[in-house]
C-alpha cells in the first residue's frame, strides 16, 4: 500500500470512530459550551475536545512520530515528515443546535502537502475521501461513487455556498461582499460547515464555495477532495487557499467567481 493510501485508511477509520462517538455521546440536552474563542458565538464544546483527544490518541498509537495541528489545541511536533490536520467538529454551531450538517475532518500532509483527506458526516451517513492522485470518493449506504465537480457552470446559473466569520466587523464586510455576489448567481447557500461545503462542490451538489476566515483545519481535507474531483481551490490571484480567502469550483466557474469577488475587495476588513 502507498503511504497516501495508508494514511487515508487511518484517517477514515479514525474519523468514523470519532463521528460515532459524537453521535452516541451527544448529551440529550445538547453539549456544554466550555470555551469561547474569537467572539462569544465562536464556541468550543466538551465534545469538540473529547473528539480531538480521541483522534490524536488513535493516530499516535498507530504512528507515534507524526505531527499534529488540531483546532482545539492538539498541536505537537513530530519527526516523520507527516502532519495530521484535524477539525474534530467542523460546524460546531450546527452540532450545538442538533442540525445534521457537521463533520469530522482529518487530513494528512507529507512535507507540507496534503496527500490524504477524510470528511465524515455521521448524520448523513456519508464519508468523503481522497488520496492525492487517486481521485475522490463518496462512500454511503447506497455504495461508493467517484466524485466530479460541475465545470463551466455560468455564474448566473451557479449555486454558490459561503460562510461568515464570528467577529462583527468581519461579518459586516462579508454582508457587503454578498450584496455584490447575490444578484449575479443562481442563489446562495449558508450550510454552516466549511468542509461540508467543499465536499458538496466535489460532489456537484454545489457549483462553488467561497469564504474569508477559514482555517487550515477547516479546509485541509475538503480542498484535497475538491482537487481530486477535478476542481480548483485557491485564494485571490493564485494565492494559496486559506484564511485570507478560499474559493472552490470547477474550471470556468472558478475563474468567473474569482473575477466577480476580486473587485468587491473581500479582504478589506
Ligand atoms: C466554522 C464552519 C463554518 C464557517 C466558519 C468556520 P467551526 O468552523 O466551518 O461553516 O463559516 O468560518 O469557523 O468553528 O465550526 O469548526
Amino acid at each position: 500500500m502507498s503511504l497516501p493510501d495508508e494514511l487515508l485508511a487511518l484517517a477514515v477509520e479514525t474519523a468514523r470512530e470519532a463521528g460515532r462517538m459524537l453521535v452516541d455521546k451527544r448529551p440529550a440536552g445538547g453539549p456544554d459550551v466550555v470555551q469561547t474563542k474569537s467572539s462569544p458565538t465562536d464556541v468550543v464544546t466538551q465534545m469538540d475536545r473529547a473528539a480531538e483527544a480521541l483522534i490524536i490518541e488513535r493516530i499516535r498509537a498507530a504512528r507515534p512520530d507524526d505531527a499534529f495541528l488540531g483546532e482545539e489545541g492538539g498541536t505537537r511536533a513530530g519527526g516523520s515528515g507527516v502532519r495530521w490536520v484535524v477539525d474534530p467538529i467542523d460546524g460546531t454551531v450546527n452540532y450545538l443546535y442538533d442540525l445534521p450538517d457537521w463533520a469530522v475532518s482529518i487530513a494528512a500532509e507529507v512535507d507540507g502537502t496534503a496527500v490524504a483527506g477524510a470528511v465524515e458526516m455521521p448524520r448523513r451517513g456519508e464519508t468523503y475521501t481522497a488520496a492525492r492522485g487517486g481521485g475522490a470518493l463518496l462512500h454511503a449506504a447506497g455504495g461508493t461513487r467517484e466524485l466530479r465537480v460541475n465545470a463551466r457552470v455560468p455564474l448566473a446559473s451557479a449555486l454558490v455556498a459561503t460562510g461568515f466569520g464570528y467577529a462583527a466587523d468581519r461579518r459586516a464586510t462579508q454582508a457587503q461582499v454578498l450584496t455584490g455576489v447575490l444578484p449575479n448567481v443562481r442563489d446562495i447557500r449558508r450550510g454552516g460547515t466549511c468542509c461540508v461545503d467543499l465536499c458538496s462542490v466535489a460532489a456537484g451538489r454545489l457549483d462553488a464555495y467561497y469564504e474569508r476566515g477559514v482555517q487550515a483545519w477547516d479546509i485541509a481535507a475538503g480542498a484535497l477532495i475538491v482537487q481530486e474531483a477535478g476542481g480548483r481551490v485557491e485564494g485571490l490571484h493564485g494565492a494559496a487557499p486559506g484564511s485570507e480567502l478560499t474559493i472552490a469550483a470547477g474550471e470556468g466557474t472558478f475563474e468567473a467567481l474569482h473575477d466577480l469577488l476580486a473587485p468587491l475587495d473581500p479582504l478589506r476588513d
